[in-house]
């Protein structure tokens, strides 16, 4: 089955065969990052906009760094210096750049449906980079290819997912994914950070770190997002990191020894992961990272080139 959806705003709409599509796409074009000359032209002639209201290092950057090795124009919008400024609103932003005729826009945006608005009110394609707590699609692409490349197949899998799934987009995408390609998720943190939604999504829940990692293939560990948090829902950070931070002493004793340790970044050292354990035998951390452009090099090719039938 080819790519047909104009748009990619989150893995919940998607099916397994489309995101097979993808993660099979981003794998064909990994090799392109070892090639002395970086550049095929699949997308000449195309423009893509990268529209950040948002923070970011790895996502906009592997989006400016996909389109180019597709030779796709790149545009980087952010707020900050724009006529945001001004007071013009993110909708009227955006039919401002789409007057200019982008074949994409890539958005990230701190509200929970932001891309799939100008899904509905702009005609070009649009790629979710993170919307709120709602998804963020494109990680759990690259999510998943790190984990297929690594472990070789996707059924039977058990991941655990720990931290603050309650502000996590990624911990979203990742679940819809994981479960649609048949991986078992344990979702584990302290309860203020688990909300109730994820056992409607097929994820178990374990409030014990200990419990969680223990029979796993993949410890997926997550940020403590402060910036979205109301106070009161963990006790100290110091705290926190004591009982749920993850620390090689508690690998040893308690996970697996072919175990896999991921995290979407960026990571606070120190408070979800000690740094012998981010930088140790079991991360794969930069690896997710360099997957990131394959996934983003992927999602534009299937976006743009469904337009005009071209292929790589
Ligand atoms: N994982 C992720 O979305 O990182 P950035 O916020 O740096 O894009």
């Amino acid at each position: 089955m080819g790519w047909t959806r104009k748009d990619l705003l989150s893995m919940r709409e998607l099916d397994a065969s489309e995101i097979t599509l993808l993660v099979d796409t981003a794998a064909s074009l990994q090799e392109i990052a070892s090639r002395d000359i970086k550049k095929v032209p699949a997308l000449r002639g195309k423009t893509v906009v990268n529209l950040f209201y948002e923070a970011s290092t790895r996502t906009r950057t592997s989006f400016e760094i996909a389109g180019k090795w597709l030779s796709a124009d790149v545009i980087n919008f952010s707020a900050s210096g724009s006529s945001t400024s001004k007071g013009e609103s993110f909708i009227d932003t955006a039919k401002n750049i789409a007057a200019m005729s982008p074949d994409v826009v890539v958005v990230r945006h701190s509200s929970a449906g932001a891309a799939d608005l100008l899904a509905r009110e702009l005609p070009c394609s649009i790629v979710n980079a993170g919307d709120g707590a709602h998804e963020h699609p494109t990680q759990a692409l690259l999510d998943l290819l790190t984990i297929r490349e690594k472990k070789g197949h996707f059924e039977g899998l058990h991941v655990a997912i720990v931290g603050d799934i309650a502000h996590s987009r990624v911990a979203r995408s990742d679940i819809h994914g994981m479960r649609k390609l048949g991986m078992t998720v344990t979702v584990a943190g302290p309860p203020t950070l688990i909300p109730p939604y994820v056992q409607e999504l097929g994820a178990k829940v374990s409030y014990r770190l200990e419990d969680a990692i223990g029979d796993v293939d993949v410890i997926m560990m997550l940020r403590l997002q402060q910036e979205r948090m109301r106070s009161g829902l963990i006790p100290s950070t110091r705290e926190y990191a004591h009982y749920w931070g993850l620390t090689l002493d508690k690998l040893a004793r308690h996970a697996r020894p072919d175990v896999l340790i991921m995290h979407p970044g960026p990571v606070n050292r120190g408070i979800e992961l000690s740094p012998e354990v981010a930088d140790g035998p079991y991360s794969v951390i930069l690896d997710q990272v360099s997957r990131g452009v394959a996934v983003r090099m992927g999602v534009l090719l299937l976006l743009a080139g469904r337009r005009s039938g071209e292929a790589a």
